[in-house]
């Protein structure tokens, strides 16, 4: 059932409510919890958006609006709930959406509220390398947010994923598209940092399993990763492999995607973020430290397994929309309707995006100058036909 506070399932059922249940992970999530005989309320800013994620009729399934900005919301969400995640994302600031107000402060406000009604397991979703010293505004409100979380609810679970991969996902999706269509495929660096990508339908069942009180779920803290590490350029290898595709790819200074990132946080569905950069030019993989999906009993999923499912969804879609959708060339389709164009010119590349629904377009020439990077010039709004 969608809209009600009220639980709606009997009361035998523990209450779970799940912040940004609607998301990649988040839905995930409510699937596991429900299989495993929770009742959940997913609590986000859009809650029709769930309406085409799960059944309508679905036992047990609420939706409640909440802005984690938002006290008394929060507060609402939370009421009557046995336990609490908070799996809601911020990748590029806008307005009033800060990674402060969000990351520390929002997840700051969950974590004390839950502790005051009465919650008794919390998980916090925050990711490989959080770290409240770093220089990338992202990565230390990550940090910062996990500290304030242990402050507000001493005994809250924080959970660790390394980039998460799943057949609908932005990650394997983008690059399953790039390497099928770029004749060079640009690399962050020289594509040597090092990544785990592990199976985002793993780490919701771990999670379920952590506020299930399963085997192994005792630890305050969990990283999880995929059962193999990668360095970027053998990840493109192994991506192209699946797919059946040769792949020759190019280094690009970190410099550069910096500046690229700056545009694309601006672009429709932000195909790019710096932070995603600051990421990338560090390892993110398991430290080791904390247990991981083993010690919840999940044996992780390879990537290998799940590439040949998205390239034939890709196909699939492709036969849909017919060829426009994917022609030749240095073409990127970033997300269904738009199109991004990177090309190396010299020293400069130009972006060239159109959005085909709305007949926009948007030209950015990047130049780079010693190791400056500068935006000379830039065009937007392309007249369409
Ligand atoms: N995706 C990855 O590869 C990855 C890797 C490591 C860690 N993580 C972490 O995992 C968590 C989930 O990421 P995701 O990729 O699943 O995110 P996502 O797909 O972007 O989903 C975010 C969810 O949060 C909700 N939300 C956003 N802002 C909100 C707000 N102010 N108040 C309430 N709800 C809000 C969204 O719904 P509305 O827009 O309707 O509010 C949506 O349900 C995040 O903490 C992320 O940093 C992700």
């Amino acid at each position: 059932m969608m809209g009600d506070v009220e639980p709606s399932a009997p009361d035998c059922w523990r209450l779970v409510t799940v912040f940004g249940g609607s998301g990649f992970l988040g839905r995930r999530i409510v699937r596991h919890l429900l299989a495993r005989g929770f009742a959940v309320r997913t609590a986000s800013r859009h809650p029709e958006r769930g309406k085409t994620l799960f059944p309508a009729d679905q036992p047990g399934l609420q939706a409640v609006a909440a802005d984690v900005q938002d006290e008394a919301a929060v507060t609402t969400a939370l009421a009557g709930a046995y336990g609490a995640v908070n799996a809601v994302s911020l990748y590029a600031e806008h307005g009033r959406e800060t990674f402060t107000a969000v990351h520390i402060e929002g997840a700051a406000r969950i974590a004390r509220r839950a502790r005051e009604a009465g919650v008794e397991r919390l998980v916090h979703v925050s990711g490989i390398g959080a770290d409240a010293d770093s220089s990338s505004p992202y990565i230390k409100a990550r940090g910062r947010g996990e500290l304030a979380v242990r402050e507000a609810f001493a005994d809250a679970t924080l959970v660790r994923p390394a980039v998460m991969f799943g057949a609908d996902d932005a990650f394997l999706t983008t690059v399953v598209k790039l390497v099928r269509t770029l004749p060079l495929y640009p690399m962050f660096g020289r594509g040597r940092s090092r990544l785990q990508p592990v199976f985002v339908d793993d780490v919701a069942d771990a999670i379920a399993r952590v506020l299930d009180g399963s085997a192994g779920a005792a630890s305050i803290c969990y990283e999880f990763g995929g059962p193999r590490v990668y360095t970027y350029k053998e990840l493109l290898q192994t991506i192209a492999d699946a797919t059946g595709v040769r792949i020759r790819t190019v280094p690009v200074p970190f410099a550069l995607w910096q500046a690229l990132a700056l545009i694309a946080e601006h672009l429709p569905g932000t195909p790019l973020t710096r932070h995603q950069v600051a990421l990338l030019r560090h390892d993110t993989i398991a430290t080791g430290a904390w247990p991981g999906l083993r010690e919840l009993s999940i044996t992780p999923m390879a990537l290998e397994a799940v590439v040949p499912n998205v390239a034939s969804r890709m196909k699939n879609a492709l036969q849909e929309r017919g060829p426009e959708g994917m022609a030749g060339g240095p073409a990127a389709c970033f997300q269904s309707g738009q199109t991004v164009v990177l090309v190396p010119t010299g020293d400069a590349v130009l972006i060239l995006g159109v959005r085909r629904s709305r007949l926009e377009g948007w030209l950015y020439i990047i130049e780079l100058a010693g190791s400056h990077v500068e935006v000379r010039e830039s065009y937007l709004r392309m007249p369409g036909p």
